[in-house]
């Protein structure tokens, strides 16, 4: 078990964890871990925000069953595997603009303080309705440009980097065709180790797998509207786990009520 050394929520959707795991302590930037909450929870990959100490720190956003049980009720979390994932290609590039949405934040911070290092000129635009940027100081401090928007516009840049949503990779390639464009590829992960073919991309025409080959691929190379249709095929067992979970929490608060009384 690794103990959750604070949890601290920025709003009710998203929230920070910090855990225990010495292990993950070499990671390298834009790597992520397989997070399984309990022995009978969903594993799912969340990108590593930030390593100090013996620490490790991630960006959750809840939306579904299993991010939902780490916000109400996890204190220590059953499985970690990791550093996973092929590092993000760090150089200097030149002028580096990032488009993030969510908790594609992450990432982009992991990432962006490695370019910062080699002198790259870092900018932001964060897509979002409702004008939340999760982390701003953080991300004030590291960028010298910074941009909350619902839309998503043609730039100049020597390096795009997008992450946080398929949909938002595909605009933004859509939009700015014919400049290097490096993106995160979403997909649901399983064993992490290359089995399942559960994370299984078309990029170039081939069959890559997000979790050992990503999850970072150049734009231009992945097949969006594939791996969309494929995103998709579990939003309505994903619906009825998060339903049932929601029932069972408010069972779990009667008989505490009840309890009480
Ligand atoms: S998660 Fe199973 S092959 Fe990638």
């Amino acid at each position: 078990m690794y103990p959750i050394t604070e949890k601290r929520m920025l709003r009710e959707d998203t929230l920070i964890l910090r855990v225990k795991a010495p292990h993950l302590i070499n990671s390298k930037a834009g790597q992520y871990a397989l997070i399984q909450h309990s022995h009978h929870s969903e594993p799912i990959p969340l990108s590593i925000l930030e390593v100090e100490g013996e620490e490790v720190s991630f960006l959750v956003k809840v939306v579904g069953r299993t991010t939902m049980e780490l916000r109400e009720e996890a204190n220590q979390i059953f499985y970690v595997a990791g550093p996973l994932g092929l590092p993000f290609p760090i150089r200097h590039y030149g002028k580096v603009v990032f488009f993030t949405k969510d908790w594609g934040i992450s990432p982009a911070l992991s990432v962006a303080e490695y370019l910062k290092k080699e002198n790259n000129s870092l900018e932001l635009y964060h897509i979002s309705e409702d004008g939340f940027l999760p982390l701003r100081d953080k991300v004030e401090s590291l960028f010298e440009r910074v941009i909350v928007s619902k839309e998503i516009d043609k730039v100049g840049a020597d390096l795009i980097v997008s992450v946080g949503s398929n949909r938002l990779s595909r605009e933004v390639h859509r939009l700015n065709q014919g400049k290097d464009h490096i993106a995160m590829v979403n997909t649901h992960i399983l064993d992490a180790v290359g089995l399942c073919l559960v994370c299984r991309v078309l990029v170039d025409g081939s069959m890559k797998l997000a979790c050992c080959d990503g999850p970072w691929f150049p734009a231009d190379k992945v097949d969006w509207d594939h791996l969309i249709s494929r995103e998709e095929l579990f939003l309505e067992q994903e619906k009825l786990a998060l339903e049932e979970y929601k029932k069972l929490l408010k069972r779990k608060e009667l008989r505490k009520t009840s309890t009480e009384v």
